[in-house]
This record gives C-alpha cells, sequence and structure tokens, in this order.
C-alpha cells in the first residue's frame, strides 16, 4: 500500500492557514498579546514566550516584514541565491518564526547554516539574541497605502482570518492599529529609532519593482552571497511575479492566489477615497517624515493621488 508523505511543518502551517476549522469570528481567530493582535490558529502565547530564547546564529539570514511588504518574495529570493550557490535545491520551510509549536522551534535549531528565516514581530518582540549574535537583518517595508489595500484582500481571501464586509471597515481598523501585528506605523517607528543598531539594512518593495537587479545586488552583498550578474539575473528571472505566480501551487498551496495577487504600485487608489488617503499622509508626516525609513519610502512619489 501506498505510504502517505509526511507533511513538512511548513505544509502543516499552510493547511491551518487554509482550514481554521469552524472558526469565523474575530474572537475566535485573533488573539492579543502584548496590547498586539495576532492570528490566533498559527500564533500563541506558548510560541512567543519560547521565541524569548529562541538562539539566533551569527550567520543566518533573517528576513523582516510587516505583513504583506513582500516577505515571501524575498524569502524565494534568498533560497534562489542560497540554492545557487550551494548548487541544490533548498527546501521551502517554516514561514514565519513566530508560527506554530515551539516544537517547531526545536526542529529549526537541526537545520543546517545559513538557515532563511523571517518574522513579522516588530522590534521589541524579535528575539534578543539575533541582536546579540549581529545576525544579518534585511527589514523590507512597502508603501503603506498598498500595504493597507494588500492587507485587506489578504483578510479576504485567508479563512484563518476574520472577514470585513467592507474596505471602509478594514482601513478604520487598519489606521488603529486594529490588524494582525498591530500598526504599521508603530511598526515602522520603532524600527527607525533602531536602524542603525545591529547589522540592518532596509530595502522597498517599491525599489524592488522598479529596479530589481540593482537590489537584488544589494541583498546579495548584504548576505554574504557572491553571485555573478549572470546568477542575479538567473535570480530576477525565477522571482519575478509571474514565475512566482505560476509556481504558487507548489510553494503556498491552495493560498497561492492569496499571497500573490497583483504585486503592483499603486492599486491603493482602486479602493482609498480622498479622506482615507490624507488620514495615512497625517500619520506619515506625523510620525515619519524626515526620518530614514520615511525617506526610503518616497512617501511623495507612491503615496498621492
Ligand atoms: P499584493 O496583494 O499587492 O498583490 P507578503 O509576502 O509579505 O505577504 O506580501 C504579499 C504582497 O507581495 C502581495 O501584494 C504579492 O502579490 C506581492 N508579491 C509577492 N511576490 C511578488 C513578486 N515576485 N513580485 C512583486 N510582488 C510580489
Amino acid at each position: 500500500m501506498a505510504q502517505s508523505k509526511q507533511k513538512t511543518d511548513r505544509e502543516m502551517l499552510l493547511d491551518i492557514l487554509h482550514f481554521a476549522p469552524g472558526k469565523t469570528s474575530a474572537e475566535d481567530l485573533l488573539f492579543n498579546y502584548k496590547d498586539v493582535l495576532y492570528p490566533s490558529t498559527i500564533c500563541s502565547k506558548e510560541m512567543f514566550e519560547a521565541l524569548e530564547t529562541f538562539e539566533a546564529r551569527d550567520d543566518d539570514l533573517m528576513i523582516v516584514t510587516y505583513p504583506k511588504c513582500g516577505t515571501n518574495w524575498v524569502i524565494q529570493i534568498l533560497h534562489e541565491m542560497v540554492s545557487i550557490i550551494k548548487n541544490q535545491e533548498t527546501v521551502l520551510d517554516q514561514p514565519m518564526i513566530e508560527f506554530g509549536s515551539p516544537q517547531m522551534l526545536e526542529r529549526l535549531k537541526e537545520q543546517p547554516s545559513p538557515r532563511i528565516l523571517s518574522t513579522h514581530l516588530n522590534f521589541q518582540m524579535i528575539p534578543k539574541s539575533f541582536f546579540e549574535k549581529k545576525t544579518q537583518m534585511l527589514i523590507v517595508i512597502r508603501n503603506p497605502k498598498d500595504a493597507a489595500i494588500s492587507f485587506f484582500n489578504f483578510y479576504k481571501n485567508m479563512p484563518a482570518l476574520p472577514t470585513y464586509e467592507s474596505w471602509n471597515l478594514f482601513f478604520n481598523d487598519f489606521i488603529h492599529g486594529n490588524v494582525c501585528y498591530g500598526s504599521y506605523f508603530n511598526y515602522l517607528v520603532e524600527w527607525n529609532n533602531h536602524i542603525d543598531e545591529g547589522n540592518v539594512m532596509a530595502i522597498t518593495f517599491e525599489d524592488m519593482k522598479t529596479d530589481f537587479l540593482t537590489q537584488l545586488k544589494k541583498i546579495s552583498e548584504f548576505f554574504g552571497l557572491p553571485l555573478t550578474d549572470e546568477q542575479l539575473c538567473e535570480v530576477e528571472r525565477r522571482t519575478s511575479f509571474t514565475s512566482m505566480k505560476q509556481k504558487s501551487e507548489d510553494t503556498h498551496g491552495k493560498l497561492g492566489d492569496a499571497f500573490f495577487r497583483k504585486g503592483q504600485i499603486g492599486d491603493w487608489k482602486s479602493l482609498f477615497n480622498e479622506e482615507q488617503s490624507k488620514e495615512v499622509d497625517a500619520k506619515f508626516q506625523q510620525h515619519l517624515d524626515k526620518t530614514k525609513l520615511g525617506d526610503l519610502l518616497n512617501y511623495a512619489k507612491y503615496c498621492k493621488f
């Protein structure tokens, strides 16, 4: 009789996100930890406590993002880079260090270096060992209006997250930080205050879209992954939106379309009204204008009607 293949941690986590059995309300699907909401099917207090003693390595490749800013894109980029250098396929593993159970962290201990890790946790929640070990951390940020639209659609298409009846209701929660992983503005402000600590490099979704090869070169240099121009072009080809969307059923199962939706800049103009746009402008002005991360976002170019 054919033996059924044992699922990897990653496949199990994707299943959990896809099925969320019997749960539909925000009360069932979200929980609050230190004043921030998290998806309860996949995150837990137990896991957050276990992460406090997580042992980072100095050669981990760590990706840090607020949701919907291009996490899966950069994860794939690093996998392609490492697999070219090692001349062997790397296996996509646990999507975020905070997902699943503490046993998964035990299994991460056994993974050979370099481990490709990622997290949506805010600065305060990132295990201290990443800073002690001076692990290279790449933070990927995106203009807040497109991030909001992407998040709204993700909520709609993800059974593990509650559904909003309208964009306006989602916007209201987004602007007040009442969504999973909390306020994007707080997230950026906190990181901005610490951007010069540790080995951190920030890049934007928009620069990746408009000048992809330059950003790939920056990423490979930052992580010490030496690649020829030809190899960088190969990474570019394998991680284009079209190519990743085509492979998304293999990489993300039934959730492929939710993770790879449009991959564009400026989709926010389809749903934002003038008042909502001004609310985000005011938040940006108040918290991020003339800051390092604020400047990097090129707000005037990407966030004005
Ligand atoms: P949209 O919803 O605007 O399409 P994350 O991986 O952090 O969840 O981010 C998801 C967003 O990144 C989605 O944005 C998705 O389409 C976009 N994305 C993923 N891979 C991409 C790629 N190769 N090129 C451009 N955008 C990509």
